[in-house]
């Protein structure tokens, strides 16, 4: 008896481990947790920043973008065959972050054209397609014509010779193709105000509040006429983000009964939140290292919120891809138009140069993966090896005080051959530099000033770590990842398609800086000139007024030589 309950005992805990993980395939890098299927299924894409081509140095995200085309294909016919209907849906930022986008001029020229051979139903832009006037041509000329009335944009406005219109349709009414559903959607975009002079980004409340086309929409769609409101938006789903909650109030104003599902971006993370008891959001990530999942089934009105809506985070890989489209060997998964996209990709990236070598580099160096103050953070390798390269004005050696903010380098740098490429996924800005003379002691308050906890500036530090700086030291794990995700979401955990090991995201700074002082005795030293990209000018000026230092003079340029460049340059004297 004894014998048997001893025995018992661990093949008990072998079961609920395996039931635990509810998957039914054995697989090398361990189980994949399956796609909850509903009445209307979601593919979600955002802030592919250019990543077409697949992170080949990522095993969790080695996928391109031919393979997501023919995962597409594969779903689309799953969902027909069993008499359900999926959309794909994408929330913008395709420039910067990648030498695809980045390395053409016009940005993006080469590696639009792969984003927009994907079968999308909704698509809209992001802040990075408004920056600068050729990435809204790109749009207005290539993508929006491609897309036509799947092509939605509510709330930015451009100067058509003169008149400030509407970017495009401000929102699509169509009906799913399987089943008929009837579908109101939108796109908005969070309320920024940074972009190009020709373009203007409307606030979701003045939309809501005083535009005819809003009030029209409504009443020509109205609750009879709708089954499902979807709002694929440039704009974090968290809570902390309060224009969606104020759009969600206006909405089930009108759709009291409706499901309204959101889907978000810009904020760079793994993220689903629950709206009411009929509406969700979710936000699918960075960078083609995830696609998003979502499900919505109708009947069932009386049941808990999660036996009617679902999320996953699928990795974008494909072992994941093959896997949820029940594609058991690759001469069934993958398409033709998939396998073209990758073709032409491999031969555009090669007649661009991008994985030529330029160098090598030794060592990791990471974004958060380790603190700041660590051998291999990617901050102390700038503030200790790469501003130092940055030439002086006039090439006149003064004593200089350089501060960057750490959103301006976007990725780790990895061990092993550094090329064109890895220039642009690093630091894909093209920021120049300015300057201002000011008192030492002035000067150096400037950083902690900046980094201090209330000033609260969503620009300056990496995107995914803006959720960090809200939350309380002891929650610091909460979005925690290493060469995968652990995603805790208002759902649960359990939304990663696979199992990764947890690690804890450090925390860093808004900015960093060096002192480089040329004098031997530091206390004899008056003025410094401090160096900062100039479109930190409105921050640093606030910080000042923050201190009560009244400048004499307008920052003043400094330097045009690129971050990228002092990076190729390190690189190139390391090798
Ligand atoms: C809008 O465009 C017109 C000409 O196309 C130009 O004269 C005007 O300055 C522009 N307005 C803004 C705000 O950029
Ligand atoms: C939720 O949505 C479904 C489908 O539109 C609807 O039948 C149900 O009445 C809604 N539930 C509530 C509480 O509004
Ligand atoms: C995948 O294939 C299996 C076996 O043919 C089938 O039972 C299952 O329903 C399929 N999954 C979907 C989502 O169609
Ligand atoms: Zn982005
Ligand atoms: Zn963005």
């Amino acid at each position: 008896m004894l014998g048997t309950g001893v025995f018992l005992g661990p093949l008990a805990l072998i079961v609920t481990l395996y039931n635990l993980f509810s998957t039914n395939e054995t697989h090398p890098d361990g189980p994949i947790r399956d796609l909850t299927w509903g009445d209307i299924n979601f593919l979600h894409t955002t802030d592919t920043h250019g990543w077409y081509a697949g992170h080949s140095n990522q095993r969790n995200y080695d996928g391109d973008w031919g393979d997501f085309i023919s995962f597409a294909s594969k779903m689309r016919q799953l969902a027909s065959k069993n008499g359900k209907d999926l959309l794909l849906v994408d929330c913008g930022d395709r420039h910067d972050g990648n030498g695809f986008s980045d390395v053409t001029t016009p940005n993006g020229i080469a590696s639009m054209p792969f984003f927009m051979r994907q079968d999308y139903d909704l698509v809209t832009l992001g802040n990075h397609e408004l920056y600068t006037w050729n990435a809204l041509l790109m749009e207005l000329n290539m993508v929006k014509p491609h897309f036509g009335d799947r092509y939605v944009v509510s709330n930015v406005e451009y100067n058509d010779s003169g008149n400030f219109v509407p970017f495009a349709n401000q929102y699509r009414y169509f009906t799913t193709p399987n089943n008929g559903y009837r579908v109101l959607a939108m796109s908005f975009m969070f309320d920024f105000q940074r972009g190009n002079p020709n373009v203007r980004v409307l606030p979701m409340k003045f939309v809501i509040e005083q535009s005819s086309w809003f009030q029209d929409m409504l009443n020509k769609h109205g609750p009879n006429d709708v089954d499902m409101v979807i709002i694929n938006g440039h704009v974090p789903v968290s809570h902390d983000w309060a224009e969606l909650d104020l759009l969600h109030e206006h909405l089930r104003d009108r759709y009291p009964r409706q499901v309204i599902q959101y889907f978000g971006g810009h904020s760079h993370i793994r993220d689903f939140t629950i709206m009411d008891q009929n509406s969700t959001a979710l936000q699918s990530g960075k960078y083609c290292e995830t696609v998003g999942w979502s499900s919505v089934r109708f009947e069932s009105s009386r049941s808990a919120l999660t036996e009617r809506f679902s999320r996953s985070y699928i990795d974008f890989n494909r072992r994941s891809f093959m896997h949820h489209s029940n594609s058991t060997v690759a001469e069934i998964f993958d398409s033709k138009e998939g396998l073209d996209a990758s073709h032409a990709m491999t031969a555009v990236r090669k007649a661009l140069d991008l994985d030529k070598p330029l160098g090598h580099v030794t060592q990791n160096y990471f974004v958060d993966f380790v603190p700041l103050h660590h051998p291999q953070s990617i901050y102390r390798l700038l503030t200790e090896k790469i501003l130092h390269l940055l030439p002086y004005t006039k090439n006149e050696k003064r004593n200089r005080v350089i501060i960057i903010n750490t959103g301006s380098i976007r990725y780790d740098l990895y061990k092993g051959p550094y090329t064109l490429d890895s220039r642009y996924i690093v630091t894909p800005f093209e920021n120049s530099w300015a300057k201002l003379a000011l008192p030492k002691e002035v000067a150096l308050r400037v950083a902690p000033t900046l980094n201090e906890a209330d000033f609260i500036i969503h620009q300056l530090s990496p995107p995914h770590q803006w959720g960090m700086r809200q939350t309380s030291v002891s929650a610091l794990g909460k979005r925690r990842y290493s060469k995968g995700y652990v995603t805790n979401d208002e759902l649960g955990s359990e939304g990663d398609d696979t199992i990764h090991f947890p690690t804890v995201q450090h925390y860093v700074s808004n900015v960093v800086e060096l002192r480089q002082f040329l004098d031997e005795n530091e206390d004899d030293i008056q003025m410094v000139d401090l160096v900062f990209y100039e479109f930190l000018v409105p921050h640093i000026l606030e910080a000042l007024h923050k201190i009560k230092y009244v400048p004499s003079a307008d920052p003043s340029a400094y330097s045009d030589t690129v971050l990228g460049e002092l990076l190729t340059t390190y690189v190139e004297s390391q090798s």
